[in-house]
């Protein structure tokens, strides 16, 4: 309504309403290395286009005479009551997909406007406390690559506790860099370049292992990120990721049901069931068609879903398989190169407008009333 009483004025809309011309005005905006770190995937990209074309195998049933003139899309999270299902998935370059280089923060004031959580990444270029300090009174969550400097990673997690994020959530599928074509062409690795490794540049534990401070010699520090970047963990290791908060712990990356119950056991509070989008392992499911397992492994654990969510339609359909809450990737930089926190809360409002009429005129008055029997299997 809002857009189009902006039409009956003479303003057209500022920003696009489809994730084809989001996805085409910000390549004509951002730097071509920025977006080329953005746009691409693993290998030839076809898990990365999988996961978009399996929400199209899915369609959603109508259901008539529902009245399902209220809506309440509101869902329940940790604890927490969160006023959509919506969330950001965490964007390691966000700060940089923003022309002023700010997107993480711009991310954070969409989440104070929005009611939409966003998801801090371990790759910003803000510390993680700016980047809370922006949240308003919406819950955040921190998301952790878990270095081989196991202090580092101490610190971090009680950063985080203290900036007050409400949940950890670790990523489990990036201890190393995935086979990415568009960046092995340019020989450009976005965070190689420095720019979105604030947490660690600041962290008292990072700069004690430095033989110079990151301001005097920043080579030799990001060579030393590199370093400890990545920790091959396994099960044995679970333990110790648990033992690092108090706070919900949430393990990112898991799509095979023995892995969700292998965590369950090991006493984490939501899985996040995800590959990625596609960046990390060619050759791959869809994530959307991993959902369905993982919700029944889960048994009733809070399951968070991202990959391939490009529209309101995606985000029903993500819920019908059984997601507590589905996470915007892509869309969420592509809104920060074109507008910043407006254009954020753009992508998230559009998603959101999308899937509240699609309700409505679907019959389903809630996330409680999508079931996998509002989805049929299109031929
Ligand atoms: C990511 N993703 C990601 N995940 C994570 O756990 N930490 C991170 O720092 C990042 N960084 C990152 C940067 C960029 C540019 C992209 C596109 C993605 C993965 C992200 O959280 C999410 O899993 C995917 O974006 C989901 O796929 P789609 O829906 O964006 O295609």
């Amino acid at each position: 309504n809002e857009i189009y009483a902006g039409g009956m004025s003479g303003v057209p809309p500022r920003f696009p309403m489809t994730f084809a011309e989001l996805e085409a005005r910000a390549r004509a905006a951002m730097d071509p290395s920025v977006f080329s770190y953005v746009a691409g995937g693993a290998g030839e990209e076809h898990t990365q286009n999988a996961n978009v074309a399996a929400f199209r195998r899915w369609g959603l049933m109508p259901r008539m005479l529902v009245g399902a003139a209220e809506r309440d899309l509101s869902v329940g999270l940790f604890g927490l009551s969160l006023p959509s299902p919506l969330f950001m998935a965490p964007i390691g370059v966000l700060g940089v997909c923003a022309q002023d280089g700010q997107g993480d923060l711009a991310a954070a004031r969409a989440a104070a406007r929005t009611g939409v959580p966003m998801t801090a990444s371990t790759l910003s270029a803000a510390p993680l406390e700016e980047v809370a300090a922006g949240f308003g009174g919406t819950p955040g969550f921190f998301q952790l690559y878990t270095p081989t400097d196991r202090e580092l990673a101490e610190s971090l997690v009680h950063r985080a506790e203290s900036a007050g994020f409400a949940a950890i959530t670790v990523t489990l599928d990036t201890w190393v860099t995935g086979w990415r074509p568009r960046d092995l062409a340019i020989g450009n690795l976005l965070p190689m370049r420095g720019r979105v490794l604030a947490n660690y540049m600041g962290d008292p534990v990072f700069r004690s292992r430095l033989a110079r401070p990151p301001e005097e010699d920043p080579v030799a520090a990001v060579l030393h990120w590199a370093q400890i970047f990545g920790n091959p963990l396994t099960w044995e290791d679970l333990p110790w990721l648990r033992s690092l908060t108090s706070l919900p712990l949430v393990v990112k990356g898991l799509c095979h049901p023995d892995d969700v119950r292998r965590a369950r056991d090991g006493g984490v509070d939501g899985v996040y069931c995800s590959n990625h989008g596609g960046r990390q392992a060619d050759g791959g499911l869809p994530a959307l068609d991993a959902l369905p397992g993982v919700v029944e492994a889960a048994e009733g654990l809070p399951v968070l879903f991202d990959s391939g969510v490009r529209s309101g339609a995606d985000v029903v359909k993500a819920l019908a398989l059984g997601a507590t809450a589905v996470g915007v990737g892509r869309p969420c930089a592509y809104g920060a190169a074109l507008g910043g926190t407006d254009g954020v809360e753009h992508v998230l409002r559009s998603l959101l407008a999308e899937a509240d009429l699609l309700m409505a005129v679907d019959g389903y008055r809630s996330p409680a009333e999508l079931t996998p029997d509002a989805l049929r299997r299109v031929p």
